[in-house]
């Protein structure tokens, strides 16, 4: 294998592609990233080098070429309970509230949408499991998904090695949760049962959803540009329920990008109810 560097022919070719597919944006500055990930490839795709890749994506692309370069170029980053103040103000604020609005209803949908490897939506789980198991007897819904085939496997899969569940698991979760699997952890099986796991590109149309509760859109609008991100949170505004919440990261905000939402009153974590309650048809 050549450790060829990308051309700027390459660069530009791929970085339209995977805005094309994934509307994830890549700047001038992610050239090196690009190669690093991509030359994973090259051997996986039987090829000389990165440029013989980025031709064979040009001339003769295959589904899974195309799907293996976008899949390579998001970024997947990722852990359990990530961002106290949002796990803070679930147990305190949100998921109170919303239990005692539904509970003549005895309804819940949640929906995390860039789920990475899963730490997320387990957290969530674990913490309701810890506070408010009553919710699980209801008819709870919790959707997860994500753009990457091989990390929607790795959530429904729920294994994570001793370096991952290091990263922000407390130990009495651990042993509480996940059963011990050679050199692995794995969530247990009632708890992998709960996610209902499926594919979406949060940039293609979505197929038809539940009202939903609780909108988790963290950690991921920060790849896209704006006018991305606007539509987006556009459509997340049309699946929410009139009182459901939109939970970003901690660093990201919808200041002077969207008037659709307002910051709700919880403060601590970027947590968005709608600003105008929508009109039923
Ligand atoms: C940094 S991770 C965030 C994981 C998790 N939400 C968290 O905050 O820890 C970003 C995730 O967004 C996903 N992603 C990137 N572009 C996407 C798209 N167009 N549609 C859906 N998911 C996408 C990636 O595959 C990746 O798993």
């Amino acid at each position: 294998m050549t450790a060829d560097p990308l051309t700027l022919d390459d660069f530009t070719f791929v970085a339209a592609f995977v805005h094309d597919r994934a509307a994830i944006v890549l700047d001038a500055s992610k050239e090196y990233l690009v190669q690093a990930r991509l030359r994973p490839l090259v051997r996986q795709f039987e090829c000389d080098s990165i440029h013989a890749l980025i031709a064979c994506l040009r001339e003769r692309p295959t589904r899974e070429l195309e799907q293996a370069v976008v899949e390579a170029l998001t970024t997947n980053e990722t852990h359990f309970f990530r961002d106290t103040a949002f796990y803070e103000v679930l147990r305190d604020g949100v998921l109170p509230r919303l239990i005692a609005a539904r509970r003549a209803s005895r309804r819940l949908t949640m929906w995390c949408a860039a789920c990475s490897s899963g730490q997320e939506p387990y957290s969530v789980l674990m913490l309701i499991h810890e506070h408010f198991p009553e919710i699980l007897g209801w008819n709870f819904k919790f959707i997860v998904s994500d753009i990457s085939q091989e990390m929607l496997e790795r959530t429904r899969d729920g294994r994570y090695t001793q370096h991952e569940t290091n990263r922000g698991l407390p130990a009495q979760l651990l042993t509480k949760y996940l059963d011990r699997d050679g050199i692995k952890w794995q969530m247990k099986p009632n708890f992998r049962k709960l996610l209902d796991v499926r594919e979406v590109n949060l940039a293609k149309a979505w197929a038809p959803m539940p009202p939903i509760d609780i909108v988790f859109m963290r950690n991921v609008l920060i790849y896209f540009g704006v006018d991305t991100k606007r539509e987006i949170l556009a459509r997340v505004g049309k699946v929410m329920s009139p009182d459901g919440l939109l939970f970003l990261g901690g660093s990201e905000t919808l200041f002077g990008i969207d008037d659709t939402f307002r910051r709700s009153e919880f403060g601590k974590a970027s947590c968005y109810g709608l600003a105008k309650v929508p009109v039923s048809p």
